[in-house]
């Protein structure tokens, strides 16, 4: 089985990503670390020194790559990636995809203290989430088979209610 994970910055995509690939004794591939050990820069240098649309070439690179490899994993993927319609199609080839469905208020708490996502840095945070979120939530919505809310639950809940609505 292969499940993709998907949703905004701070959805929780990573923790969960793990406690997945636990249960389902696999390897968790991670699209920001992949890039990140490939290109040896870390995500906030390449949009520093190479810029955003650079950066989102690398995570369409990183799909096809890994739509080329035969083993399970679980997915966990930048929040921008299925923005690109390209990447939703890739995405929707590779997996099942399951968008964490996280509110704005979850999101600006745990990352208020946050300096590695380059999106988020500066002032009128609240209003960029908020706008980000607009924007995106359809398209995250059109790329997953399932969605998932995720405020209020433990990562090991979320991972036991994704695996029972993927199965069920
Ligand atoms: C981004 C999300 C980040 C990272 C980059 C851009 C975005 O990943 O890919 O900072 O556009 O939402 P996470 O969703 O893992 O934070």
């Amino acid at each position: 089985m292969r499940i993709i994970l998907i949703g905004f910055m701070g959805a929780g995509k990573t923790t969960v990503g793990k406690v997945l690939a636990k249960k389902l004794g696999c390897r968790l591939l991670d699209t920001d670390q992949l890039i990140e050990q490939k290109h040896g820069m870390s995500v906030q240098d390449i949009f520093r020194n190479q810029g955003e649309e650079t950066f989102r070439r690398l995570e369409t690179e990183t799909l096809k790559e890994l739509g080329q490899e035969d083993s399970d994993w679980v997915l966990s993927v930048g929040g921008g990636l299925p923005v690109r319609n390209e990447n939703r199609a890739l995405l929707r080839q590779m997996g099942t995809v399951v968008f964490l469905r996280v509110q704005p208020d979850t999101v600006l708490f745990r990352l208020k203290d946050d300096t590695s996502r380059p999106l988020l840095q500066g002032s009128d945070v609240k209003e960029r989430v908020s706008t980000l979120m607009n924007q995106r939530i359809p398209l995250y919505q059109e790329a997953a088979r399932v969605a998932v809310d995720v405020d209020g639950k433990t990562p090991e809940e979320i991972g036991t209610e994704i695996l029972e609505v993927i199965n069920g």
